[in-house]
């Protein structure tokens, strides 16, 4: 009898439910908001990336919706085909107004502009740095180029720096990938310092703004801005789908890597232009973005107050370093991060669990909104110290 060849699936998925690292899905109706409807239970919404609150605002949605009757659902073909519209070009330069760089490249997802410019960038003769806590798309991107990939301890500049004194010589290119705001512990990179080392050791430097953009710098331009960096010479990528409300990503720089990128970057050419409607609700985010810096600034009073609260009320939880709206709590298991999650959820707040593999420890993760109210924090906390009291 042949062996099937198809077995080992569900002996895969029994090893990773034994782990506690089972995941599945969880519906959410209605429209998008600091409230949703989770699998038929109104809930405060602490699980999601539209940081601004802009994924359910009328402005996106009317501007999706005249697209869509404009130019229709699909944009037909990539970007070098069939699939360009002005639309692009205009989100396109609207990203690069914002980021303050010469130009931008609008991809289909940030996940596929990293894979992208990375695949573009390097190649077998190079080498990439890349940070321990790098995003999946990040670290598949430093695969799929085939250059040779050195991790360095998380923000540990001088590993890197040990790391480039070491290997620099052997390799013809060199790319330092990081996040800017980690997405799954809220912390920033050291930005000045590793544009100080990429300069010194002759490196190219990608920053990964997916978290930052629209949230950090005084106009909502990422961390760069944050960072006073605005200028350097970087490669910058973002998504449009978390702060910006809506789908798709980018790369921003100047105008010879943009350039280049339209003519080398697999992942932009090969692949269907981002839909009509996309492209019009991320092109209105930017302009909300640009004119009402005061969602900002709610966001950043959100995230004070919920980390003072926090500080105070459920001081046994032990916090992640933050300086985001991300706000992560260590829990010394996957089972008990399962448990946490639940107990949250039961009480009317949706805060997930994050695992392993995602992640090396276990935690729950909570971000914060700009159009949270206050009574929806208190509610977090106190159902945060219900669950410190029972758990004992
Ligand atoms: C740091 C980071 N980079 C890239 C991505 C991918 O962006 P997108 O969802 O647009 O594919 C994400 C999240 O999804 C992220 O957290």
């Amino acid at each position: 009898m042949p062996i099937d060849p198809y077995a080992w699936l569900e002996q895969s998925l029994e090893t990773i439910h034994r782990a506690d690292w089972y995941r599945s899905v969880q519906t959410i109706d209605g429209r998008c908001g600091a409230t949703v409807l989770l699998e038929g239970r109104e809930v405060i919404n602490f699980a999601s990336n539209d940081y601004l609150g802009l994924a359910g605002d009328q402005r996106l949605i009317t501007a999706g919706v005249a697209a869509t009757q404009e130019f229709g659902t699909g944009s037909t073909g990539s970007r070098l085909l069939s699939g360009n519209r002005e639309l692009h070009r205009k989100l396109e330069k609207a990203i690069a107004s914002l980021k303050q760089t010469e130009d931008a490249l609008v991809f289909s997802s940030g996940y596929l502009a990293n894979l992208g410019a990375i695949a573009a960038l390097v190649g077998k003769r190079d080498l990439i740095l890349s940070d321990q806590y790098n995003h999946s798309s990040l670290k598949n991107g430093a695969i799929l180029s085939g250059a040779a990939i050195l991790e360095y301890p998380h923000c540990d500049v001088t590993a890197l720096r040990n790391q480039l004194i070491e290997q620099r010589q052997n390799y013809r290119r060199c790319l330092i990938l990081t996040d800017s705001v980690f997405s799954m512990d809220g912390d920033l990179c050291p930005l000045p310092t590793l544009i100080d080392i990429a300069a010194e050791f002759s490196c190219m430097l990608l920053v990964d703004e997916a978290h930052a953009t629209g949230v950090m710098g005084k106009t909502g331009a990422g961390c760069v801005e944050h960072f006073n960096c605005t200028g350097k010479q970087l490669i910058q990528i973002g998504t449009l789908s978390k702060a910006l409300g809506s789908l798709g990503g980018y790369v921003a720089g100047s105008a010879t890597l943009i350039d280049f990128l339209r003519n080398r970057a697999p992942t932009w050419i090969y692949t269907t232009a981002l839909s009509p409607a996309d492209t019009a609700a991320a092109l209105a985010a930017i302009e909300i973005v640009q004119q009402e810096p005061q969602r900002r600034t709610q966001l950043w009073e959100n995230v004070d107050y919920l980390k003072k609260l926090m500080q105070q009320q459920v001081s046994e939880l032990k916090l992640l370093p933050s300086e985001s709206p991300i706000i992560c709590f260590q829990l010394p298991t996957a089972a008990d991060a399962l448990k946490a999650g639940k107990y949250l959820k039961d009480a009317g707040i949706f805060a997930p669990a994050i695992r392993p593999p995602t992640v090396p420890t276990s935690r729950i993760r909570i971000s914060a909104m700009a159009t949270h109210q206050a009574t929806h924090i208190d509610r977090l906390v106190a159902a945060l110290q219900e669950f410190v009291m029972v758990k004992g």
